[in-house]
């Protein structure tokens, strides 16, 4: 499973430089909650050098949709993966851009009908929102493993990059689905790795070697003992 972090927040895309995150994802309330000019924002992701920016357009038509991504695209190509919505507008511009070769995400996803629809037109990611789909009533892990299963009935080479994935229970059902990649909020990398248990028994081993060696260090001599 690839990570990805679900932000344009230079401060806190390089807070989560501890773990291997495949790229980053924005949408435009992203990045309008940078607050600043978006080409320049753009340049400052690109310099990063992560493997992958999936960064989404704004425009509503196909023409339009197909003119942004390919502007984005010219930015850094092989690294910027421009994401389009599942409209008809959308789609058809997928179609249009895969045909030219290009990777699209395909992205607000609440279905498998849009997402298969996505992966028919030629998008290389589909990204269903998982938690606003389960605050419809339905499950969001449930759809993600059905449409996975339906890339794979169909021979379709899509792949499923989850989004809006809030909970750890949500993640271990992507999991268990076998998802190929979730995009995520920093806090929640952590969260993924945090257990008070680990905490404990990190804590535990410190004791216990400090009870035997004068420092916390591999090469610390041994205390000195009284006489027995
Ligand atoms: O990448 C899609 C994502 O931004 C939607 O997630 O957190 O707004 O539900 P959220």
């Amino acid at each position: 499973m690839d990570f990805y972090l679900d932000s344009a927040n230079l401060d806190e895309i390089c807070s989560v430089s501890w773990f291997p995150i495949r790229g980053v994802t924005t949408n435009p309330t992203i990045v309008a909650k940078e607050n600043r000019p978006f080409l320049s924002l753009m340049e400052e992701l690109i310099d990063l050098k992560l493997p992958q920016i999936h960064a989404q357009v704004l425009a509503d038509t196909t023409e339009e949709m197909v003119e942004e991504a390919k502007m984005l695209i010219r930015l850094s190509p092989g690294t910027i993966i421009p994401k389009i919505p599942v409209t008809p507008a959308g789609i058809h511009a997928i179609w249009r851009l895969a045909q030219d070769g290009y990777k699209i995400t395909a992205t607000g996803v609440f279905t498998v009908g849009q997402g298969l629809a996505a992966a028919k037109s030629g998008a290389q990611y589909i990204a269903p929102y998982i938690n606003r789909i389960d605050q419809t009533g339905q499950s969001g892990v449930s759809m993600a493993c059905e449409l996975k299963a339906a890339l794979e009935t169909y021979n379709l080479p899509a792949t499923i990059l989850a989004a809006s994935v809030k909970t750890l229970y949500q993640l271990k059902g992507l999991i268990e689905g076998g998802i190929q990649g979730i995009t995520v909020q920093a806090d929640f990398l952590n969260q993924v790795v945090y257990h008070p248990l680990t905490e404990q028994a990190v804590e535990g081993f410190t004791q216990d070697w400090l009870k035997t060696f004068a420092l916390r260090t591999l090469d610390a001599p041994v205390k000195s003992r009284g006489k027995e």
